[in-house]
């Protein structure tokens, strides 16, 4: 008998298809998988699960008793439970190193589109309302030369600020966990507390893992703290931000607008105030989503799999204290 692997949301299928000769490859797409009778009966004997944002906690493993490792085909793994995980000797993996040039494009993208309101303006051409020249309605605001504040300097963050100093002659203030070197050599990035950063950006971007230290990091507090002139944007998750009070912020005209990729709960329901404001930007969750980035990453999920089921240690092993347990 073939041994099971489940895909689920894995959209470079092709990427799959050469394990179709040893494995027997199960296919899930946009599914609750607690409540679908075929997941869960795929669960019995699955040996390797890759793809995208499966929540996976201690009642899906109890449901999975031959599991040895969770490919995630992101950079982000705060969908896997890591310490139950460990405990059954179950691995996870992440896809770092390949997308975070391309993800920094479309954070610095997003940022760009709110500042001088690309996506209103295009509905204002497309509308018919474009009849004279502009007025001070349609003005916007620079980015150039304005202060970029990066919360969460890794590698995504480091390539924001590269755009920001060397395309955009931005000044650069970061927050972070511990002090990126390199950042403050080569982009004359300069580190300071939490409370400062959001006083004296320009740009806010938030671009953090979501961890229980960064579910809803910026809230109330934050947005109060934050320039009336300041543009708030979101490439992390939707979890560290607190969207009832972002919404409140935007209302009370606390900032000038936000750019956002990543929502508490995704996809968007269609009535979250947030799509109401013509000054919020948002898009789909599309950080990492090019052809040719996607490729590399579904590459490297498949190498991470093929390890784990071997027996070897995954190239991005995030529970390395499971190796004391197998
Ligand atoms: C990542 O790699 O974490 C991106 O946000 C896609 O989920």
């Amino acid at each position: 008998m073939k041994r099971k692997i489940i895909a689920y949301n894995f959209v470079l299928t092709e990427v799959l298809v050469p394990l179709k000769n040893e494995y027997d490859v199960e296919f899930f797409e946009k599914i609750n998988p607690k409540t679908d009778p075929a997941f869960l009966d795929a669960l019995k004997d699955v040996e390797g699960i890759i793809g995208l944002s499966l929540p996976v906690d201690a009642e899906l493993l109890d449901c999975a008793p031959n599991l040895k490792i969770v490919s995630n085909n992101s950079t982000g793994y705060n969908n896997l439970s890591l310490d139950e995980m460990t405990k059954r000797g179950v691995m996870g993996t992440n896809t770092p190193g390949v997308l975070e040039g391309t993800t920094a494009d479309a954070i610095f993208g997003i940022l760009l589109a709110a500042a001088r309101r690309i996506p209103e303006m295009d509905r204002f051409v497309k509308t018919g309302s474009w009849k004279h020249y502009l007025t001070t309605e349609q003005f916007a605001v620079d980015v150039h030369h304005k202060t970029l504040g990066i919360i969460g300097m890794g590698k995504i963050g480091s390539e924001i600020a590269k755009r920001g100093h060397l395309g955009f002659d931005m000044n650069i203030l970061y927050h972070n966990r511990s002090r990126n070197m390199e950042a403050e050599e080569k982009y004359h990035a300069e580190y300071c507390d939490f409370d400062t950063l959001l006083k004296k950006s320009d740009f806010v971007v938030l671009m953090t893992p979501l961890t229980p230290e960064t579910e809803n990091l910026i809230g109330e507090r934050e947005f109060k703290l934050m320039k009336n002139s300041a543009i708030f944007v979101n490439g992390s998750r939707g979890r560290t931000v607190d969207e009832a009070a972002l919404i409140e912020a935007l209302k009370n005209n606390e900032i000038y607008g936000a750019a956002l990729d990543v929502y508490q709960i995704e996809p968007i329901k269609m009535d979250n105030p947030l799509l109401q404001f013509p000054n919020v930007v948002t898009t789909p969750h599309l950080g990492s989503a090019t052809f040719e980035t996607e490729e590399k990453m579904a590459k490297l999920a498949v190498e991470n799999l093929l390890a784990g089921l071997n027996g070897k240690r995954p190239k991005n092993l995030v529970n390395p204290n499971v190796l004391g347990v197998l």
